[in-house]
């Protein structure tokens, strides 16, 4: 399909280059358009998430405008009006899920010729994605950016009213937007933003392309979420940002992510979690508040990606693997029953046996309460895309199980830990599998499956461990 006038289609090119503008805060640029006020009247979505946590943040905005729309959420694609995709572009197989579902859900046009398809989140950030979708997915009606969130009252007005093919994506990250309305998924746990985008392209990564330029949110506007979350009840904040550790270094404010930490800590509210952490720019003056606040919970997702110095430098991560070590025992020096979880990749191109031998030295010397393990994927527009690769993918899966097998023996091995001890857990509410059986976790981040008669999704109690399994603990109820 021919690019239409209109249309805003994404440059790689534009996403690759960094400008020196520093974003502004802008606190009225969403808004509604008196004609798409009602737009969504009688009408109903289906959003589905795919990826990160900043996807599952962003789906709640996306969520909140659509109903400021007075669209209605349905959870099946069946009987939505409109369906949107929130995608994620990390690696290949992510990409090829949505893509196999499009195509399936296609159907639906012929049950309901006013069905609308969308494709929002970084697939729609791709060049390559885009074109695809132009030439072998056009019941695909709407697709929009990640920085064009905001944008979407007009897209889909025009997307439905006129009846047009929309294409909105920005290359350029925009501004740090505050004003956007928000429906949380969670009623006791919320996704706080604290930044955007991120700098430090590892020579893997695709993210500082379909995110832009590291954007911080002023330490005002996030404490003062945090707040109104501690008075609607929540108990649990999780500080996002691709990397937390680079807050406000846009903002020129020194220790930036150290203090906004303990500022929010200091609100009150009774679980402050945040993810993710480069292990490069982890300061002292963050262990330290860490350690300071019993309410900043002390599990630390620090992805380590190799145990090899050499890939490590390939991969331009900035930190040796015997730096990543002192990290670590630092942290354990300071922070009581530290708990760590990590991602790996494996495959990374020409990784050698040993150099993988070293990524399963790291975590039997780490023994990651959970780590998320990847084989490489290489992404159009990366440095390491670029890289020739002698390593084949038979060998790769076979490195993977071989990681998978440790890392599962140390998820066990932790958890043995925790039998006959009673701890805090924050109750989420009925397991997925069993509603007979409540699930909660605890403050290391650990599923906890428990009977009870009493307690309600949001309450903090006592559980004895009974059971332990790899990925989850069995416990009683405590009731004094
Ligand atoms: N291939 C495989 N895994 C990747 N990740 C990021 N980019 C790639 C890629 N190209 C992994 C990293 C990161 C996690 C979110 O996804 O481990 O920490
Ligand atoms: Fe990707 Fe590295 Fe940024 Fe994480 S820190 S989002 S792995 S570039």
């Amino acid at each position: 399909m021919k690019k239409q006038p209109g249309w805003a289609l994404p440059s790689l090119k534009d996403a690759q280059i960094r400008t020196k503008h520093e974003s502004v805060i802008e606190k009225s640029l969403f808004e509604i358009p008196v004609e798409a006020r009602t737009l969504g009247a009688g009408r109903t979505y289906y959003l589905r998430t795919y990826g990160c946590q900043s996807n599952q943040r962003d789906s709640e905005t996306i969520a909140g405008i659509l109903e400021a729309l007075q669209f209605q959420a349905v959870d099946s694609p069946e009987t939505a009006d409109l369906i949107l995709m929130n995608t994620c572009a990390i690696r290949k197989n992510a990409e090829d899920k949505v893509l196999g579902e499009l195509g399936s859900l296609k159907r639906l046009r012929k049950q309901n010729p006013d069905i609308l398809f969308g494709l929002c989140g970084c697939m729609a950030q791709e060049e390559e994605i885009v074109d695809t979708l132009l030439k072998k997915y056009p019941h695909v009606d709407l697709i929009f950016g990640t920085h064009n969130i905001h944008r979407l009252p007009i897209l889909l007005y025009q997307a439905m009213m006129n009846k047009e093919k929309t294409i909105e994506v920005f290359s350029k990250e925009g501004e740090v937007i505050e004003n956007l309305p928000v429906r949380r998924f969670g009623n006791h746990k919320a996704w706080v933003n604290i930044m955007y985008g991120c700098d430090k392209f590892c020579t893997y990564c695709i993210v500082p392309y379909t995110r832009g330029k590291e954007r911080s949110r002023s330490v005002e506007d996030i404490l003062e979420e945090v707040r109104i979350l501690k008075e609607q009840g929540y108990r649990e904040v999780t500080l996002l940002g691709q990397n937390v550790n680079a807050y406000g270094k846009d903002l020129h404010i020194e220790n930036g992510f150290a203090s906004l930490l303990e500022e929010v800590a200091k609100i009150g509210i009774d679980r402050v979690r945040f993810m993710t952490s480069h292990p490069w720019d982890f300061s002292e003056e963050m262990i330290d508040v860490i350690a300071r606040y019993d309410n900043i919970m002390p599990f630390i997702h620090l992805p380590v990606q190799s145990g090899d110095s050499d890939i490590l430098k390939l991969m331009g991560r900035r930190y040796t693997i015997e730096e990543y070590k002192q990290l670590v025992d630092n942290i354990r020096s300071k922070v009581k029953n530290a708990a760590f979880s990590t991602d790996i990749i494996v495959g990374f191109p020409n990784e050698s046996e040993e150099q993988f031998q070293h990524t399963l030295d790291i975590v039997d010397y780490v023994k990651y309460d959970n780590a998320f393990t990847f084989i490489y994927s290489p992404r159009e527009g990366t440095p390491a895309a670029r890289m020739e690769d002698n390593i084949p993918l038979d060998v790769k899966q076979e490195r993977l199980q071989r990681l998978n097998a440790k890392t599962n023996y140390y998820a066990h091995l932790n958890n043995e830990a925790y039998l006959g001890n009673v701890y805090d857990v924050l109750v989420d509410g009925p397991s997925k599998k069993n509603k007979a059986v409540f699930a909660g976790y605890t403050e290391a981040n650990k599923l906890v499956n428990f009977k009870t008669s009493t307690a309600k999704p949001g309450d903090i109690i006592k559980i004895k461990i009974v059971k332990v399994k790899t990925w989850s603990l069995d416990g009683e109820e405590i009731i004094d």
